[in-house]
């Protein structure tokens, strides 16, 4: 069978609020997750306005990467990780976000950590902004509702581009820019652009507005990242759910395909550098006023991304004759049409598993954009259950990893897809971001936490650790 790839990127990715720990070390601010309180399946994450003491706040403490990294990264290499997918805690370099000069004491973390990864042969991916903006830009600013807050996030970028330009070659601007698509769930916009809907605003045209601010800041770092180091491969990530019809039906095919274009929107702009005419066609009906200005149209064109990461977990399904109240449903993105699919199983937190649409969603990705693809994010979430002797037998994760590998690989060997590598999500066990738990875990690496932050913080392995490690040292083959 013809394999991937040689220079294939096999790693894990993680991202620095879920992981780092040490919120208020090193000089760093409080960000817009350090304001989250822990939730649970079905109930949502708190907002609060500012730290308050007598809150539980599970990202503050995470499992503590941020002093126990040196053990952390040599469990990586064993495994032997190719690269790391983390983030830059953008308030750990700029505390509130709008000072001139950045904080040495986290610049000096970053450094330490990248050499550590080099020093082991792993390659660091990083994300420029994974849900991390500074408080102090959401609550004064009311995030990227102000234009200000693009140059806030270019000089950000800039000046981790300038610091890291040896170390990191590949970079993201934002993660998942696009899930607050799904404007019915407030988390999203807040965690995204750090934006809270007032009473009587329209939530879409906000969304909109945020977005077009978020997309000029995507494009100027990634202009001068090329100026500051050409060399360097900047790429947007965005969330994929594919979103299939419900039946061959026309109305639910071309209902998929108009609802396809929530995911599409703000990667058709990364990649093209312009507005795809569907979304013009939307502001003009629904009477949107998006705040471009002159010289926005330029900037677009001049700062699109060399390949798309994207983060695959499930799909999701719709029938133009039914109707839900899918209002802050995270599983089905608030789609009022959507329905189960009765050919897909579900994890424990609702989330279908379904492989096929993996390579589904290279092939479709790799047609409309022709730019390498790289798989930045896909796991399985559960509940793992420690043995008397410590072991832990995590079969169903080793077989939802496997599926997966098995359709990227097809994508790449059969399809011709221009795949990048595959990171996948939480390679240890880290916080939940939609719910704040330890206990919903995607790692191969197990972490003695529960959701109260009780535990040892003791690291061991599972069964998918071996399993992945041969997996990579085979270059997927036995997969
Ligand atoms: C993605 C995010 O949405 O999914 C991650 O980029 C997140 O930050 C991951 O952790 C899995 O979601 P959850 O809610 O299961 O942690």
């Amino acid at each position: 069978m013809a394999q991937l790839p040689a220079d294939f990127l096999w790693g894990g990715a993680l991202a620095a609020h879920q992981f780092e720990g040490g919120w208020d070390q090193g000089g760093k601010g409080p960000s817009v997750v350090d304001v989250l309180t822990a939730g649970e399946h079905g109930v949502a994450r708190r907002i609060t306005d500012k730290v308050e003491a007598d809150e539980f706040y599970p990202n503050h403490e995470a499992i503590d990467f941020y002093s126990r990294y040196k053990e952390d990264i040599a469990l990586f290499a064993e495994m032997g990780l190719k690269c790391l997918r983390t983030s830059i805690g953008w308030s750990r370099i700029f505390p509130k976000g709008d000072e001139l000069e950045p904080n040495e004491e986290g610049l000096q973390f970053y450094d330490d950590v990248f050499d550590e990864l080099l020093k082991h042969g792993i390659e660091p991916v990083i994300t420029l902004s994974h849900f991390e903006m500074p408080l102090h830009l959401a609550r004064e600013y009311g995030g990227f509702r102000s234009r200000k807050v693009t140059e806030f996030f270019a000089r950000f970028a800039e000046v981790c581009f300038t610091r890291y330009k040896d170390k990191v070659k590949y970079w993201m601007t934002f993660n998942e820019i696009n899930n607050k698509m799904d404007v019915n769930n407030p988390l999203f916009l807040w965690t995204n652009s750090g934006v809270i809907v007032k009473e009587g605003e329209n939530a879409k045209e906000i969304m909109y507005q945020a977005g077009h601010h978020e997309l000029l800041a995507s494009a100027l770092a990634v202009a001068k990242g090329k100026e500051i180091n050409p060399d360097f491969q900047i790429g947007a990530m965005v969330s994929h759910v594919p979103i299939y019809p419900y039946s061959s039906n026309p109305e639910d095919v071309m209902l998929a395909e108009e609802m396809m274009r929530q995911r599409y929107f703000f990667p058709d702009v990364h990649v093209r550098g312009y507005y795809p005419s569907y979304a013009l066609k939307e502001f003009e009906r629904e009477g949107f006023s998006i705040p471009f200005e002159d010289g926005d149209q330029e900037i677009l064109r001049n700062g699109t991304v060399d390949y798309l990461g994207f983060s695959y977990y499930m799909s999701t399904t719709v029938k133009s004759d039914v109707e839900n109240d899918n209002t802050g449903d995270i599983v089905n993105g608030g789609l009022p049409n959507s329905i189960e699919n009765p050919y897909i199983k579900s994890s424990d937190w609702g989330w279908s598993i379904d492989p096929t649409g993996l390579r589904y969603t290279l092939n479709r990705f790799y047609d409309r954009y022709q730019v390498p693809l790289f798989i930045v994010e896909n796991g399985f979430g559960a509940i793992d259950t420690v043995e008397e002797d410590g072991s832990i037998h995590d079969d169903s994760r080793i077989d939802y990893l496997k599926s997966h590998i098995e359709a990227l690989e097809k994508a790449v060997t059969y399809d011709g897809v221009d795949l990048m590598g595959y990171t996948p999500w939480g390679i240890i066990d880290i916080v939940s971001f939609t719910t704040g738990e330890m206990k919903k875990r995607y790692g191969m690496i197990y972490v003695d936490r529960d959701n109260e932050g009780n535990g040892s913080m003791e690291r061991s392995k599972k069964d998918s650790f071996n399993w992945y490690k041969g997996v990579i040292a085979s270059n997927g083959v036995t997969a």
